[in-house]
């Protein structure tokens, strides 16, 4: 193994997230357009180019690897990257090979995720009334994604369910998405709602974010909260409602930025690699990774040189607007260009 990847605030980098596919079968309003242009499917790297990508970043430190899109069960032969990822965890140099999806396909797929060493999975899922889900989503079904999380409870997998708080959206659902949750033991996690997308409309949004300081504040009107120390890797903060045991994460980029302590870093489905959610700089890993097919060393350089320039966190405000109706730090590019 070469030495790990540490970034110039003394952050280890133990943690890639992959977007497989820009591609989605649905378009949450926060998330994409709905007249979205796709990338040609000749730009893509192939799963083999992805494979050797991740492995490079295995061999230099990476321990968690998150699959994300788009929808990333949407890519064609996904199945096949992720059995060959899996030796990865027998060589016991990766910790956890896991994935975000909307859950749409999880009905055919959980159980050879299963197989291939996932454990855990988070769904993304903002209300359980099927016409708001039909709204948010835009494309989406309720009735195919709650298929998909009973099938990833039958093949064993752990489920997290990650909810976009949206004022005046979901904010009366939350005792029943909670105790949904807790029925069939799984756990929780809120998200604020980040400024992601040139064409979406930034007053809307600035409408739709819902504290999560506000989410905590009506949990503890109706349950004991008790925080606790424990993490999974990423960015959430973990409590625990003791009348029902079940755990809550919160999320929360605006309200409480959570940078300071950042291990991760995205790879796109073209090879670029975005050193932070919340900015532009990018740097590109297809070029080294095409020049020079039997030699990997360009290609750590080319990833360590990037590390070098991780930047120490985002500009999100919703507090603060650019003229033209913009928010501060708000992101040209869709969530789905590098999945979260
Ligand atoms: P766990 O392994 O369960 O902790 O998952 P995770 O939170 O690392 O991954 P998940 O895909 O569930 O992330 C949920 C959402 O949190 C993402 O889709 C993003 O919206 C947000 N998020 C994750 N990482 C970051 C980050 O580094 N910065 C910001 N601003 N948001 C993030
Ligand atoms: N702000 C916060 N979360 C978002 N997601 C997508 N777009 C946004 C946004 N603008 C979430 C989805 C899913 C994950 C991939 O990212 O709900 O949980
Ligand atoms: Fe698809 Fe996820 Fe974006 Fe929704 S949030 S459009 S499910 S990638």
């Amino acid at each position: 193994m070469s030495a790990p990847l540490i970034d110039p605030f003394a952050r280890p980098i133990s943690y890639l997230r992959v977007s497989v596919t820009d591609r989605c079968d649905f378009r949450c309003v926060y998330c994409m357009s709905e007249n979205m242009t796709f990338l040609p499917k000749k730009e893509l790297l192939t799963l083999e180019e992805l494979d050797r990508l991740c492995s490079t970043f295995i061999r230099m430190g990476v321990e968690k690897l998150r699959i994300t899109g788009g929808e990333p069960l949407v890519r064609r032969g996904i199945l096949t990257f992720f059995r060959s990822m899996s030796r990865h965890l027998d060589s016991g140099a990766l910790k956890e090979l896991t994935l975000t999806t909307n859950g749409s396909q999880l009905g055919r797929f959980a159980d050879d995720l299963f197989a291939a060493g996932v454990r855990r999975v988070n769904i993304s899922l903002d209300t359980l009334d099927e016409d708001k889900f039909a709204r948010v989503t835009r494309w989406g079904r309720l009735k195919q994604v709650l298929n998909g999380v009973d099938a990833a409870q039958r093949a064993g997998l752990r489920v997290k369910i990650n909810t976009v708080a949206l004022k005046g959206f979901n904010e009366d659902e939350l005792p029943r998405i909670t105790e949904w949750c807790a029925e069939r033991d799984m756990d929780l996690t809120w998200i604020e709602v980040m400024p992601m997308g040139e064409d979406i409309d930034s007053t809307a949004r600035i409408g739709q974010f819902w504290s999560l300081g506000d989410v905590r504040a009506t949990y503890e009107r109706a349950y004991t909260v008790t925080d606790l120390a424990e993490r999974s890797g990423g960015p959430a903060r973990y409590v625990r409602l003791e009348e029902t045991g079940q755990k809550i994460g919160f999320i929360t980029p605006l309200s409480h930025n959570f940078c300071e302590s950042c291990n991760r870093v995205r790879l796109t489905c073209t090879g670029e690699l975005y050193m932070c959610l919340g900015q532009e700089d990018v740097a590109d890993l297809r070029a080294p990774l095409r020049e020079t097919p039997d030699d990997d060393a360009p290609l750590e350089a080319a990833i360590r040189a990037a590390i070098a320039r991780k930047p120490r966190g985002h500009d999100f405000d919703y507090s603060r607007q650019r003229p033209g109706g913009q928010v501060a730090g708000q992101m040209p590019r869709h969530m789905s260009h590098t999945g979260g």
